[in-house]
């Protein structure tokens, strides 16, 4: 069996060699723990799941299978990145789910962010049950917990979803090899496990995805300006040396439109608003103060290139009292 618990006298993870420790050992467990049965996962892309699913293809093959759920509010080119790393690099057995219609269909006309955050939820078990349903033979779920939550959900911060809240009938033991460590210590075992440092590196992203940063009723084309406008983002931030510095960046498209003028016309679009913060635990959080170059360059690229948009804001309130996201 794996170690429920981080021993008192486990030495933090912070090197290449202390890595290779902890993965050898887990290897060994996890053949231990599962046999010739088979492990599902549900994988997002996010670091944790990633590790996991790293760790199991190196352990188990194709014993372990694989669902992406693309519940169409992911950034652009993240679900062919999770395609292209797991199942074309290091040939998992991957089931790819593309929800986009079902999710969007289920949105439509819901501005309630509480209720649009619970259906993003819901909907997601639900298609990651019905996958599940389809597979024969499975008997063990695995999870990307890591010890903060352990922790977290002892401390009675935040409920520790078991089971990823899969509908009662849907038994399966855990497989959680990722269960003692800090987030820190899962980024290097993920680099040694070969997974791209994008991948390991990055920035926190909400479950509900881009859905909280497009306010309001969420509508096809206001999504795409979210998507678009935060890649441009991400690319800026990548080419001036922020990517890896700045916890994290943003941008939000609100519902709401105002007047601009191009090639000497009257548009009436939406404004997109750039938020990049730095924290240590989320509960305080400070602004990045971006230099008038970048503000600049930020600005041209997505008033030119993002349609739809025609002003360009930039958010530069702490939390508290506002919190990272919109909704
Ligand atoms: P807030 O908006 O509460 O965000 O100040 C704090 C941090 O948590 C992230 N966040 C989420 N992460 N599921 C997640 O996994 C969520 O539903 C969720 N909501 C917010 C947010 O991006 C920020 O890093």
């Amino acid at each position: 069996m794996q170690n429920d618990r981080r021993p008192d006298n486990m030495v933090r993870i912070t090197t290449p060699e202390l890595a290779d420790a902890f993965i050898e050992e887990q290897l060994q467990l996890l053949r231990d723990q599962i046999g010739d049965k088979k492990v599902l996962l549900a994988l997002s892309g996010g670091v944790d799941s990633s590790v996991v699913a790293a760790m199991l293809i190196k352990a188990i093959g194709d014993k372990l299978v694989c669902v992406h759920v693309n519940h169409g509010l992911l950034r652009k080119g993240e679900p062919e990145q999770v395609i292209e790393v797991f199942r074309n690099q290091m040939k998992a057995n991957l089931i790819y789910v593309d929800a986009t219609d079902r999710f969007l269909d289920k949105l439509s006309g819901v501005t309630d962010p509480e209720t649009k955050r619970k259906i993003i939820g819901g909907e997601f078990i639900e298609v990651f049950a019905e996958e599940a349903r389809k597979l024969d033979g499975i008997e063990f779920l695995a999870q990307g917990t890591i010890w903060p939550d352990i922790l977290e959900s002892e401390a009675g911060i935040k409920a520790h979803h078991n089971a990823g809240g899969l509908p009662e009938d849907m038994k399966f033991e855990l497989v959680e090899p990722v269960r003692i460590l800090f987030k820190d210590e899962v980024r290097i075992v993920g680099e040694r496990l070969g997974l791209p440092a994008n991948m390991v590196y990055r920035q926190p992203f909400p479950g509900p995805g881009l859905g909280v940063r497009c306010p309001g009723a969420i509508t096809r084309d206001r999504l795409e300006a979210v998507r678009e406008s935060d890649a441009i983002l991400r690319e800026e931030f990548a080419k001036n040396g922020l990517e890896g510095k700045v916890w994290q960046y943003f941008t939000v498209v609100p519902d709401f439109k105002s007047t601009g003028v191009k090639d000497g016309k009257r548009t009436f679009d939406w404004p997109c608003i750039i938020r990049a913060i730095n924290t240590t635990d989320v509960m305080e959080v400070t602004v990045e103060h971006l230099s008038d170059e970048l503000i600049d360059h930020l600005v041209q690229r997505i008033i030119t290139e993002v349609p739809g948009i025609n002003r360009v804001l930039f958010d530069y309130t702490p939390k508290p009292p506002a919190t990272v996201e919109y909704e």
